[in-house]
C-alpha cells in the first residue's frame, strides 16, 4: 500500500470460486466498468473452458469484483477483471490479485500475464504497483475498437523460462480481452 493510505480503507473480502447465481452481480459489475463489455453468452462460453477459471470478491455478502483466467501450462492469463465502481480504491482489486500469484509455483506456473488497453491507465497502473511490467506492444489487439494492448506479464522470482514477448496470445476469439 503507497505512503497515506490507511489500513481502515482496505475493505477485507472473502474470495472465493464463481457461481452461476454470481452471475447478475458480476454482469453489472462488468457493464459499469468497461465500455466494450462481455455479454453473458460471453461469459458461459468462456467459463465451459476445461481450462478457464471465474473468481468473485465478496463482501457483506454482496459480489464486489471477478476475475475470469485461464490456465496455461507454465503461466495463468488474465481474461476479464473488474471491481465493482462503489468498491475501488480499497484494495479489493490487490487482495484479488494476490490470491492469483498465490497461485503460482517455481516448478510449475510462473507467470500472470494479460493484455491491457493502451488507454486504460488506471488499470496500468494498478498492475505495475502489482509489479508487473509491460512485456509488448500488441498492435490493433482489439477487434472492437481497434486499438493496441499493452501485455503486461508478472514472473516469480528465480523464474529463467520464456518471456512472453516472444510468444503470440492464443484466445483472440474473445471479444474483449483484459
Ligand atoms: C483496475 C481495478 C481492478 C483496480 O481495482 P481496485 O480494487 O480499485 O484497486 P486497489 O484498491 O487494490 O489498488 C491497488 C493500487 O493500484 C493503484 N491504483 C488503483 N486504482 C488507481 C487509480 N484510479 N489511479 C491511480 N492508481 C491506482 C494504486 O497504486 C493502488 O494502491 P493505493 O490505493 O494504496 O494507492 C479497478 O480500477 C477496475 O475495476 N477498473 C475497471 C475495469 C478494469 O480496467 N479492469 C482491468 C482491465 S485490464
Amino acid at each position: 500500500m503507497s505512503a497515506g493510505r490507511n489500513l481502515k480503507d482496505q475493505v477485507r473480502v472473502h474470495i472465493r470460486w464463481m457461481i452461476r447465481r454470481d452471475m447478475a452481480e458480476v454482469l453489472a459489475a462488468e457493464q459499469q466498468s468497461f465500455d466494450y463489455s462481455w455479454t453473458e453468452e460471453d461469459f458461459l462460453r468462456c467459463l465451459r473452458q476445461r481450462n478457464c477459471i471465474g473468481m468473485v470478491a465478496e463482501h457483506d455478502e454482496k459480489v464486489v469484483g471477478f476475475m475470469i483466467y485461464e490456465l496455461h501450462k507454465t503461466k495463468l492469463h488474465i481474461l476479464n477483471f473488474a471491481v465493482a465502481p462503489s468498491h475501488r480504491r480499497q484494495a479489493i482489486g490487490r487482495q484479488m490479485v494476490s490470491k492469483l500469484i498465490g497461485k503460482l509455483s517455481s516448478h510449475r506456473r510462473t507467470r500472470i500475464t494479460l493484455a491491457v488497453r493502451e488507454t486504460n491507465l488506471v488499470a496500468q497502473l494498478f498492475f505495475r504497483s502489482m509489479t508487473f511490467r509491460a512485456v509488448k506492444v500488441l498492435r490493433g489487439y482489439y477487434e472492437d475498437s481497434g486499438e493496441d494492448a499493452f501485455l503486461m506479464q508478472y514472473r516469480i522470482l528465480n523464474d529463467t523460462g520464456p518471456d512472453d514477448a516472444d510468444e503470440m496470445l492464443d484466445s483472440v476469439s474473445m471479444r474483449e480481452e483484459i
